[in-house]
């Protein structure tokens, strides 16, 4: 009674869609076992790779199990988990959401699939606003979700899938220096300008609108974001640098992954992809941060 669950890296927000678009990847992501216990409740075996607490309720794992116990509503039913992060948590490419969205995924297949996708998904959000104070859904959707997935509205949540073109690859720069999310959301704006608006749901829009098309040149002009990146471009080494260098070499776009310090890049094909690779290599090289260059197909 246990089972092996791969938990992906995702990128939220996908430059113009703060707290509502997300993407996956196919790596880097966590792995984690989960077994039925006789024991009630959630147990944290083990996590390996990263120092974070094993005591359940401050653990994003346990407190979206939690969450799905709390629905399950069975109390003799019992997990225990062990973790192995490959991503380092703070790194923007959704640490605390692999874990809590592969915990929940594995627990509802033990459990005979009792839960939709859209409930894990509630719950896994849980874990979420352990981890930066906001139950936000644009990592945890994708990484149950796969693919891209687009949050329309939290309350009510309603979250649906997108399109991802078949040949869409990301690029991803991880800047070995850790920002807390909870941190690059408290430097944000609480009111935007209506100019700026117009120009991020065009964006919007016409990201979804290029996904669904295939059509590259749409979703190059959709990725740019007035609101966000402006405020926490700032918490990120050579970033303007990266994202030109990056386009220079054929990058369709992007921006920060998530709240950073990560930054992708969406190309068009493997080839592009690890040449843009190879650019934020020559970016960062120079600079003495030690950081990391994911590629992965979407
Ligand atoms: N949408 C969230 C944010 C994602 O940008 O704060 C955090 O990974």
């Amino acid at each position: 009674d246990s089972i092996k669950v791969f938990a992906p890296g995702t990128v939220a927000n996908v430059a113009c869609g703060f707290d509502v678009v997300g993407l996956a990847m196919d790596a880097p992501g966590d792995e984690m076992i989960i077994r039925r216990s006789e024991q009630p409740g959630v147990q944290i075996k083990a996590v390996h790779g990263a120092r974070l607490s094993t005591d359940a309720a401050q653990n994003v794992a346990g407190v979206a199990l939690q969450a799905l116990l709390q629905k399950y509503d069975n109390p003799d039913v019992g997990f225990e988990v062990e973790i192995f992060k490959n991503i380092q948590p703070g790194s923007g490419i959704g640490s605390s959401a692999a874990s809590s969205a592969g915990a929940v995924v594995g627990a509802n297949h033990l459990l005979g699939q009792p839960f939709t996708p859209k409930q894990l998904v509630r719950f896994a959000m849980e874990g979420e606003r352990l981890a930066s104070g906001a139950a936000h859904a644009d990592n945890v959707a994708p990484a149950i979700m796969g693919g891209f997935t687009l949050v329309r509205s939290y309350k009510p949540l309603d979250i649906t899938s997108l399109h991802t073109p078949a040949d869409l690859w990301v690029t991803v720069i991880h800047p070995q220096i850790e920002v807390k999310t909870s941190d690059a959301r408290e430097i944000l704006k609480q009111k935007v300008l209506m100019t700026d608006a117009i120009r991020q749901w065009g964006n919007v829009g016409a990201l979804v609108a290029g996904l669904y098309q295939e059509n590259y040149g749409l979703i190059s002009r959709s990725l740019e974001d007035v609101i966000v990146e402006p405020v926490r471009a700032i918490l990120i080494p050579a970033f303007y640098e990266l994202k030109l260098k990056c386009k220079e070499t054929g990058a369709l776009g992007g921006g920060i992954s998530g709240s950073g310090p990560s930054v992708f890049m969406l190309s068009k094909g493997e080839t592009i992809a690890r040449q843009v690779a190879a650019t934020m290599d020559s970016v960062y090289a120079p600079l003495g941060v030690d950081y990391k260059v994911h590629v992965s197909p979407i």
